[in-house]
């Protein structure tokens, strides 16, 4: 049996447990201080599976559109659908709030992030070449978007 998921908002004294998640899951992870700036701007939510901090996710709501800025499920505990439960709970927060929509952008070569998004119900609607910074060059980001209901 597995323990329950449950979800809070960071705070600064999650720090350092939310950088050794995020440092492990990417090539180009988001820095101490983006997080520092995001905890004033954002909603940044933790996810625990029991008491076991396993993943995190940041929104941004500005009137009724949300826009979902990072996604991360610690690496030994992806594939168990525990980055669906993360994304039901941030676009469920997102609607709670008065957003009716989400877009999103993710790095060309991310599949398992695609089919993520699209399981959940997001189309992809345009792209921006050689957004991102990649190993040896630049990499396209596909944007994606989603009507939000309740
Ligand atoms: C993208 C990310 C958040 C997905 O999290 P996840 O927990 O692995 O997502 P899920 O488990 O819900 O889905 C992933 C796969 O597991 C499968 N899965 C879901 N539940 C499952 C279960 N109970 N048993 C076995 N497999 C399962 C899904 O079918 C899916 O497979 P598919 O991609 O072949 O269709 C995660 O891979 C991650 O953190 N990646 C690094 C950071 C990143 O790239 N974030 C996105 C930036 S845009």
């Amino acid at each position: 049996m597995t323990d329950a998921l449950n979800f809070r908002l960071m705070v600064e004294a999650d720090l350092d447990a939310v950088l050794k998640i995020e440092y492990a899951a990417y090539s180009h992870p988001w820095t101490r201080g983006i997080f520092l700036d995001g905890l004033k701007s954002y909603e940044i939510w933790l996810m625990f599976e029991g008491n076991q901090q396993v993943g995190h996710g940041v929104i941004q709501i500005i009137l009724d559109e949300a826009h979902l800025l990072n996604i991360t499920v610690k690496p030994e505990n992806q594939g168990r659908g525990l980055g669906l439960s993360l994304l039901e709970h941030l676009m469920s927060r997102a609607y709670q709030r008065d957003a009716r929509e989400c877009f999103l952008e993710l790095r060309d070569s991310n599949r398992p992030a695609y089919r993520l998004y699209e399981r959940f119900g997001f189309n992809e609607i345009g792209r921006r070449r050689d957004y991102y910074p990649a190993v040896g060059g630049r990499e396209d980001a596909v944007v994606m978007a989603c009507t939000l209901f309740e």
